[in-house]
């Protein structure tokens, strides 16, 4: 398949709501017999190059590579690589021993597709707007690159969100999600907020987002959702809420406040009774999210993450 596809482009920006639909039926599909395509990938292999720690992202990828009969080889960029260089024209007289070019073009010989995890450097908001290194790859590589979260979205924990959203929202016609933004000790890249307020208004679901004021998320991706600073008001007869952290956009990267009180707790949903909980996980317990929460029947963070496998293997195998 090739890399201007709107398949692809979709986990570039969201295309649209048919093609998210077509990407969860065929997850589902695979979530049902996860081994019925097991020949369709046989020959062809995946780079999973993390340039950042990974727990599910890492596992769930390889999982669902293999589930296809393709097979994965993860390289540890930031630790078993070589030291990258990412400026054009740049004297590499210093620290870094290899240029993106000569790198990417290299795994492009190697593999049929890439999956790159690029963080943002949360200090130069241009180059992380433009989604710098994740681009790198696209443009060095020569073949189609998946993002396994870059500077400004994790579409695949987005798919996998939203799957795991219509498998419990059966009775519900467009149910009411509330995006709350949670206290943290770190400054926090926007990722997950941004690509999950794409996906959940791409999918044409009832988005309100919560945060103290100063935390306003890029509007490229949260325009169509309701912004209430008021926390209990947003929670107000929610069916499902979406807890995460996220650093200041405007004030780019900082920690604005670290405000205890909107840590979510039991008494925080006293009216959204039916409310399901989630989060991408990990999550910092009784920091973000309480453990009466995490261990309770509200949370879906572990079928967020069961679903992390099935929203790979739905991606990878249209590119296959
Ligand atoms: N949710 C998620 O992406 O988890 P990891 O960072 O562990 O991959």
């Amino acid at each position: 398949m090739d890399s201007s596809s709107p398949l692809i482009q979709q986990f570039r920006k969201f295309e649209s709501k048919e093609i998210g639909q077509q990407l969860i039926d065929q997850a589902l599909l695979y979530k049902a017999d996860p081994r019925i395509h097991i020949h369709k990938g046989m020959g062809k292999r995946i780079g999973c190059i993390f340039l950042n720690p990974s727990l599910r992202t890492r596992v769930s990828t390889q999982l669902a590579a293999s589930n296809l009969g393709v097979e994965p080889i993860v390289l540890n960029m930031d630790k078993e690589g070589w030291a990258l260089e990412m400026k054009e024209g740049a004297v590499m007289n210093k620290g870094t021993v290899e240029h993106i070019k000569d790198a990417a073009g290299v795994l492009g010989t190697f593999f049929d597709i890439l999956a790159i995890r690029a963080f943002p450097s949360l200090t130069n908001k241009e180059e992380d707007m433009s989604d710098f290194v994740f681009s790198q790859f696209v443009k060095y590589s020569g073949v189609p690159v998946i993002s396994l979260e870059s500077a400004i979205r994790h579409p695949l924990q987005s798919l996998a969100d939203q799957i795991t959203i219509q498998e419990h929202s059966k009775e519900i016609k467009k149910p009411k999600v509330v995006l709350t933004w949670a206290p943290h000790i770190k400054a926090i890249p926007h990722a997950v907020a941004n690509s999950f307020a794409e996906w959940t208004l791409g999918m044409e679901h009832d988005l309100t987002i919560t945060h103290p004021q100063g935390y306003e998320l890029d509007e490229k991706f949260t325009t169509g959702a309701k912004i209430e600073y008021n926390q209990s008001k947003a929670l107000e007869d929610a069916d499902f809420v979406y807890v995460k952290n996220w650093s200041g956009f405007n004030d780019y990267g900082k920690i604005i406040t670290t405000d205890h009180s909107w840590m979510l707790t039991e008494k925080h949903l006293k009216n959204a009774p039916n409310a399901k909980v989630m989060h991408c996980l990990p999550v910092r317990r009784n920091v973000e999210l309480s453990d009466e929460i995490l261990d309770g029947p509200r949370s879906l963070v572990q079928k967020q993450a069961e679903n992390r496998i099935y929203a790979a293997q739905s991606v990878i195998s249209h590119l296959i």
